[in-house]
């Protein structure tokens, strides 16, 4: 029997010699050979749980989709695993309204809903049932559940239905689900979920029943999940949904006037797939779909197993930003086949997919165009890191999140600091290597937490094979431990960028618009050019490149996203009504942040900012809407 699969024994073992309640603390080091069991007991400081004692194995959920009251009312019935003697199991709950807890015969058992704790919400104490392995809790979700967005039909593209759908990452699961809420507590599920009878359930799961069935007020979507997943990669979506097929294993759901222009963006995907499966090994879960989002789902993805939530604002008509479906593919390796074991390890999770990302792009449009993107990938970066100062803890890639919200370790440093370090150590041992050590370690975590002091251990023992010297060239401590970026960083030097540089020289020189060589530049090119152009541009300037160009009007949301920051930056008012339409019109965080920032540096600004959230918050998810109210927090009009 290999080690990993003797592990729960192992675990076990210790448990029972530490003691139940003793867990493992995370900051100490592992003893050689114990990494292992040290991934599997990382405390996360996320959860209520105390998983050592008793931890749940499988949900089984039967919910309504109210879209009156905007709630979800049922059941949710859960199969656990106790060690001999715990008397108790300790769930994650927010904003939960519980109704009732009772063993699988209907028996009631003794529970207790603890104290709030910000950003944690409640522990849920319930006392194991005499007889059984199975409890069920009957409960209500708030309208304001953190995971829940609740549209209104003029939300949506159809205008007709309502629609709702869940985000779980990092922490929100429990607010629409009682269970244990930490990435390293793997759960296989069920569901049953009853809604309206015009519309269509979608869950990231096995769909039993894609037509719906009969149910008392509605029609009723069954769905299972035989995998063990973290809680975070549940996810439900109910509307008014088509689904057009893309590939054999791949297709896209979308509400029905917006599924031809996603089944045509999106084309590549079975290559995509066929691309990460050659680099990888094969992908692990059936099928591969994606579902089309309305523009307020304020992620640009997000890896649901089975089936990938995105923004509608990928859809630009020339399939320029489909890299995005290449990200959250990739997390079907690293993120939902071996997970973060914390949300301290959220860069195991988002570097490697950054990574793995940038090699799928590359093996379906070229070296060239891979290159450009890890250009844009290490500016960002750069930027991020100057924005935090190099020496900040938060510019770590391990990084502390006690008694804070995961979402704070959400910035560009996992992502790019991330892949710009699995870059460093590819290109120190080459790619052969570095792929076929990758592809083992998949294999070998398959289904498993990991922390990062594991993976380095790994790095250690399979890769480097304790050759000191290639260690010390490629200083995996400072990377991961250290701030800022470390100075073995690779530069990316990028021929194509360097053409665009020099015509964004030449603008700035006062060549007008029209002499400029843009011939068959894409997206990235063009992202590059307005990054590159000087701070301050005269007006006669962006009107010339306005009017040649058409960005204010461009359909391309990334584009006009660096547009519209060269225009509040330069008070370029005829871009203004396009501003606001953007700000209105989506909800996407990474878009709508830096522009209401950008917007609170001046007075004008703010007050501009403050006039159009009012109307926009509404429309906003609770996501989006929080982190802008912390942007305009104190932004009273000058
Ligand atoms: N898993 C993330 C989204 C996420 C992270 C949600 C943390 C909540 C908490 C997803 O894979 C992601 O990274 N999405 C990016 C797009 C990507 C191409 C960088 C996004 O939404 O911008
Ligand atoms: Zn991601």
């Amino acid at each position: 029997m290999p080690f990993y699969e003797m592990l729960p024994f192992v675990v076990l073992a210790v448990v029972l010699t530490v003691g139940l309640s003793a867990c493992v603390s995370p900051d100490r080091a592992p003893a050689p050979g114990q990494d292992a069991q040290h991934a599997l007991l990382a405390e996360d400081v996320h959860s209520f749980a105390r998983p050592e004692m008793a931890r749940v194995k499988h949900i089984d959920l039967d919910l309504r989709a109210d879209f009156g009251d905007n709630c979800l009312t049922g059941t949710a019935t859960l199969t656990f695993e106790a060690e001999p003697g715990a008397s108790e199991i300790v769930l994650d709950t927010r904003d939960l309204a519980i109704e009732q807890v009772t063993d699988a015969e209907g028996r009631p058992l003794t529970y207790n809903l603890g104290a709030d704790v910000p950003h944690l919400g409640q522990p849920l104490t319930i006392k194991l049932p005499d007889e059984g392995d199975r409890i069920v809790v009957r409960y209500q979700t708030s309208p304001n559940a953190g995971a829940l967005q609740w549209l209104s039909p003029q939300m949506t593209a159809g205008g007709k239905q309502p629609f709702l759908f869940t985000q779980g990452q990092a922490i929100l699961t429990r607010t629409w689900i009682p269970t244990q809420d930490s990435p390293g507590i793997r759960q296989t599920y069920s569901a049953r979920i009853t809604v309206p009878e015009e519309l269509t359930a979608v869950m990231s799961a096995e769909m039993l029943t894609p037509e719906g069935e009969a149910a008392e007020n509605g029609r009723a979507f069954r769905f299972r999940m035989n995998e063990p997943i973290p809680p975070y990669l549940i996810a439900l979506a109910v509307g008014d949904l088509a689904f057009q097929r893309v590939g054999a294993r791949t297709g896209v759901y979308a509400e029905p006037s917006v599924l031809e222009k996603a089944a045509w963006e999106l084309a590549d995907m079975e290559k995509m797939l066929e691309a990460a499966e050659a680099l990888y090994g094969p992908y692990r879960w059936g099928r591969y779909d994606v579902l089309v989002l309305p523009p307020s789902f304020p992620f640009g993805g997000m890896e649901n197993p089975r089936l990938t939530f995105a923004t509608p604002t990928i859809l630009s008509g020339d399939r320029s930003l489909v890299s995005l479906i290449a990200h959250e593919l990739a997390h079907s390796w690293s993120g939902n086949l071996v997970t973060n074991a914390t949300w301290s390890d959220f860069w195991l999770n988002e570097g490697f997919t950054t990574y793995i990302e940038n090699r799928i792009m590359e093996e379906l449009y070229g070296a060239d165009y891979a290159a450009m993107l890890r250009d844009l990938s290490r500016q960002g970066l750069l930027d991020e890191i100057e924005s935090f100062g190099a020496e900040s803890p938060d510019t770590k890639l391990h990084i502390d999140l006690e008694g804070r919200d995961p979402d704070d370790g959400m910035t560009s440093i996992p992502y790019d600091k991330g892949a710009a370090f699995l870059r460093t150590v590819e290109l120190a041992v080459g790619r052969e290597r570095f792929d076929q050590f990758l592809r083992e370690y998949f294999d070998r975590h398959a289904f498993q937490p990991m922390t990062t002091e594991l993976f380095l251990a790994e790095l250690r023992s399979e890769l480097f094979r304790n050759d000191a010297t290639l260690e010390a060239q490629i200083d995996p401590e400072a990377w991961i431990y250290g701030p800022g970026l470390p100075p073995n960083a690779p530069v990316e030097a990028s021929d194509r960028f360097e053409a665009v540089e020099a015509q964004a020289v030449a603008f700035a020189e006062g060549n007008p618009a029209v002499q400029l060589d843009t011939t068959e530049w894409t997206t990235h090119e063009w992202l590059h050019f307005l990054l590159s152009l000087p701070d301050q541009l005269t007006e006669a300037q962006l009107r010339d490149l306005d009017a040649t160009f058409g960005l204010s009007e461009t359909g391309n949301s990334e584009i006009l996203f660096q547009w519209l920051r060269t225009a509040i930056r330069n008070r370029y008012e005829p871009a203004f009504p396009a501003l606001e339409r953007f700000l209105t019109s989506q909800g996407r965080r990474k878009f709508l942040k830096p522009l209401y920032e950008d917007l609170a540096k001046t007075d004008w600004g703010r007050q501009m900012a403050l006039r159009i959230y009012e109307k926009a918050r509404p429309t906003y998810h609770p996501v989006s809407a929080r982190t802008i109210d912390d942007v305009l927090s104190g932004a009273v009009p000058g």
